[in-house]
């Protein structure tokens, strides 16, 4: 088994779960997926995307397995990831999704069909605004500041502050096989490894082999058209502790 799915997380997510999920929300996601394509075609080099589309797939799937109600989002930038976010609550049926950050390019990209009722955005640094992360919060998504002093924050604040047990998820730490020196990636893989918590994780640099292994679930599901050219996917997954 590889390093980087040791144990199972987040309630068992594994290479076989997530070929699961794909299957069992196949045609939302097809459609989530043309209309996120369409939109970047649509936008051009305007719209600046991050998460990549393992990343942004795997998200979604969770999303929707999961059902959160309170969903957090910490960074934002042009809205890549709040959409395909608000895509799976609005797919659910229920939840709400809070983001925040410092920039608001966001508020001008999320489409207003998208966005509806269901989202709340809060421009500004995260940690000036912590009272307004919900402390039923039951999903977490980080994508911001990548420096290590931006994660102590967030371990010693944020997640005392939110449910044990929930689903979290962090961008921008494997981009090779182990995180940088004195990144987030560094500081949250430690803190992990000290509470024995097992992580999932879709890095082509850290686990090639489950990019392989779900690219043949896409290819079998006519699936595997690219949404974005990346194949950049440093993200980890874990349960809360
Ligand atoms: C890599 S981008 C997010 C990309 C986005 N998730 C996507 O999928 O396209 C990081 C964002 O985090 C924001 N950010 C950095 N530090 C922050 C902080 N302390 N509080 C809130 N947002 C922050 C930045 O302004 C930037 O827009």
């Amino acid at each position: 088994m590889s390093e980087a799915i040791v144990g199972g997380v987040m309630g068992g997510i594994s290479v076989e779960s997530l070929s699961e999920l794909y299957v069992k929300y196949e045609n939302d996601l097809r459609a989530v997926r043309d209309a996120q394509r369409e939109f970047l075609r649509q936008r051009g080099k305007t719209m600046k995307a991050q998460l990549d589309d393992y990343e942004a797939e795997i998200t979604y799937l969770l999303v929707r397995e999961h059902r959160p109600d309170k969903l957090v989002e910490i960074g934002t930038f042009y809205g890549w990831s709040t959409m395909w976010l608000l895509s799976a609550l609005r797919d659910n049926g229920k939840g709400h999704l809070y983001s925040f950050d410092i920039v608001d390019n966001v508020v001008r990209n999320v489409p207003a069909e998208l966005a509806a009722d269901r989202w709340t955005f809060t421009k500004g640094d995260v940690r000036e605004h912590l009272s307004k992360v919900p402390s039923d919060t039951d999903y977490l998504f980080i994508d911001a500041d990548h420096g290590a002093r931006f994660a102590r924050w967030y371990v010693d604040n944020l997640f005392p502050a939110v449910p044990n047990g929930i689903p979290t998820q962090v961008h921008d730490v494997f981009h090779g096989r182990r995180p940088k020196p004195l990144s987030e990636g560094s500081v949250v893989i430690k803190w992990l490894a000290e509470k024995n918590v097992p992580y999932f994780t879709p890095s082509a640099a850290k686990a090639p082999e489950v990019i392989e292994a779900l690219a043949a679930v896409k290819r079998d599901l006519n699936l595997a058209e690219p949404v974005r050219d990346s194949r950049d996917n440093p993200m980890i997954f874990f349960t809360l502790p």
